[in-house]
């Protein structure tokens, strides 16, 4: 894996797309005992969590089915704008459902904390989190992530479903911004 040079920066290689495939292999495996004989709604928040979800549900054995969320809060930006907008709201009933919530990264978790709200006003029978990436020492809102990928150092990572000013995102493998010019 080569290194990818963007203006003046410099990211490397971090998790290898292999080490992804395994994890999300395992994961999916997990979810499909813990919901075996349910019928669990997917919901994939937009755009970054769009290949983890693609992914987890091929290891997903058992009915299910899916919808989205579009949320924003980067902008174009590396850090986070600190508000979050709804840019698409989700098109299933989910009273009474079982629901997963996928995401790509947990930051700060605001983006976690402004669904789980919103989406329990709707009274699903239960709601748990799944996010491939979790950057633990970013944490600022009380969230509980139920699955992780991967808990990473709080740096700026792109690929597999990740952006940086929206590009990027068709990486197989996660790179990291590193230190050097
Ligand atoms: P939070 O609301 O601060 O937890 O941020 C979560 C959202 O910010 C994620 O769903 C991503 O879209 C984006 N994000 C956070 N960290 C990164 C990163 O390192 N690279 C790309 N996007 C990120
Ligand atoms: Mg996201």
């Amino acid at each position: 894996m080569e290194k990818i040079k963007i203006g003046d920066e410099v990211f490397i290689p971090f998790i290898t797309e292999e080490k992804i495939q395994e994890r999300v292999k395992e994961l999916g495996q997990t979810l499909s005992q813990d919901y075996k004989g349910k019928v669990p709604v997917f919901i994939g928040i937009l755009n970054g969590s769009f290949l983890f979800m693609s992914d987890l549900i091929k290891n997903f054995e058992g009915d299910c089915e899916i919808d989205f969320l579009k949320l924003s809060s980067y902008g174009d930006e590396k850090i986070s704008s600190g508000r979050v907008k709804m840019l698409k709201e989700l098109n299933c009933e989910v009273d009474g459902r079982d629901l997963i919530i996928v995401e790509d990264i947990v930051d700060s978790g605001l983006s976690i904390k402004f669904m789980e709200d919103l989406i329990a006003e709707h009274h699903p029978s239960s709601m748990k989190v799944i996010s491939l990436l979790v950057k633990p020492n970013s944490l600022k809102y009380n969230v509980k992530i139920d699955y992780i990928g991967f808990d990473i150092p709080s740096k700026f990572v792109i690929g597999y479903g990740l952006d940086y000013a929206q590009k990027y995102r068709n990486l197989r493998s996660i790179y990291v911004l590193s230190e050097e010019k």
